[in-house]
C-alpha cells in the first residue's frame, strides 16, 4: 500500500457495516490502518464484522447498533456525542446503508414502504451528517464523506420507485453539502456508484440473475479506499463510478 492510501490513525464511521459493501469497506479501511466504527441495524452482523477485523489483528473496531429508520433527532445527537466522548473526532464517514423497497409501478407502490425507504436512504443520512459534521471539522487533517448512489439515482427508471427517488436525493444531499463546504473546510464530499455488485440487495433486485456473473465486492474497493484516503484530497462534489467500464445497471 502506498503511504497516501494509508488510513493509519484515522477514525472512520461506516453505515450498513454488517453486510455487503459496508462490511467489505469496513475491512478495507481497517486493513489500511483505520479504527472503524461499525454502524448498522443488526447487532449480530456488526459483531461478525468486528470479529473479522479482530481475527486479522487490525485496529480494534467499535460496534454501534443504530436503526436509521426509527430514531428521532435526539438519538442522532446522542450518537454523535457518544462518538465524540470515545474518539474525539471523525476522519471519514461512508454513508452506505440503504434499503431497496419494492420493484413496482408508482401507482401500486405501498405508502409505508415509500416512507421507510426515504427515511433510511435520505432522512437518516441527513440526520447523521448534520450531527457528525462537527466531529469531521475536528479532524486533524483532511476528512472525507462518501455517499452511496446508484445508476437509477442519475437517470430515473420504471419500477424502481422510492429507491430511485432516494438516490436522486442522495446525489442532491452530496451536491448541497459539497457546495456549502467549498473552500471553507478540509472536508471533501463525494458519491460512489458501486455499479452491479454481488450482494444480497443485488440478488433481491435481480432474483433471476446468476450471481457469479456479477462483480465481487472486493473488486470495487479501490475507489472506496482512494476516496477515503488523502490521495483524493482534491476530489470534491463528484459522483464517481466504481465500475466505470460497465454499462449502468442499478
Ligand atoms: N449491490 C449493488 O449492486 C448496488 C448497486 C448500486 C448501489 N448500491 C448501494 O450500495 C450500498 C450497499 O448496498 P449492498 O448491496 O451492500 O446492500 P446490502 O447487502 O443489503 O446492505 C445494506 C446495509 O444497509 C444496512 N441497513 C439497512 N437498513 C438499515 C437501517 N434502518 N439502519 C441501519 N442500517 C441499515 C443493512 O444492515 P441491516 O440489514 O442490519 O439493517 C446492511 O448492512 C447501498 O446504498 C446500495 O443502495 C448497491
Amino acid at each position: 500500500m502506498t503511504a497516501n492510501l494509508s488510513l493509519s490513525g484515522r477514525t472512520i464511521l461506516v453505515t450498513g457495516a454488517g453486510y455487503g459493501i459496508g462490511r467489505e469497506a469496513a475491512l478495507t479501511y481497517a486493513r489500511a490502518g483505520a479504527t472503524v466504527l461499525l454502524l448498522g441495524r443488526t447487532q449480530e452482523a456488526l459483531n461478525d464484522t468486528y470479529d473479522l477485523i479482530e481475527q486479522e489483528g487490525l485496529p480494534q473496531a467499535a460496534v454501534l447498533p443504530f436503526d436509521l429508520e426509527t430514531q428521532d433527532e435526539e438519538a442522532f445527537r446522542e450518537l454523535a456525542s457518544l462518538i465524540e466522548q470515545h474518539f474525539n473526532h471523525l476522519d471519514g464517514v461512508l454513508m452506505n446503508a440503504s434499503i431497496l423497497g419494492q420493484r413496482t409501478p408508482l401507482e401500486s407502490y405501498d405508502w409505508n414502504t415509500f416512507q421507510r425507504v426515504m427515511q433510511v436512504n435520505v432522512n437518516g443520512q441527513f440526520a447523521l451528517i448534520k450531527h457528525l459534521l462537527p466531529l469531521l471539522r475536528q479532524a486533524p487533517a483532511d476528512a472525507s464523506v462518501i455517499f452511496t448512489t446508484s445508476s437509477v439515482g442519475r437517470q430515473g427508471r420504471a419500477y424502481w420507485g422510492a429507491y430511485s427517488v432516494s438516490k436522486f436525493a442522495t446525489e442532491g444531499l452530496m451536491q448541497v453539502l459539497a457546495q456549502e463546504l467549498e473552500n471553507t473546510s478540509q472536508i471533501r464530499v463525494n458519491c460512489i456508484n458501486p455499479g452491479a455488485t454481488r450482494t444480497s440487495m443485488r440478488a433481491a433486485a435481480f432474483p433471476a440473475e446468476d450471481p457469479t456473473t456479477v462483480t465481487a465486492i472486493e473488486d470495487i474497493m479501490p475507489l472506496y479506499l482512494h476516496l477515503m484516503s488523502p490521495t483524493s484530497k482534491d476530489t470534491h462534489g463528484q459522483s464517481l463510478d466504481a465500475q466505470p467500464q460497465r454499462a449502468p445497471s442499478a
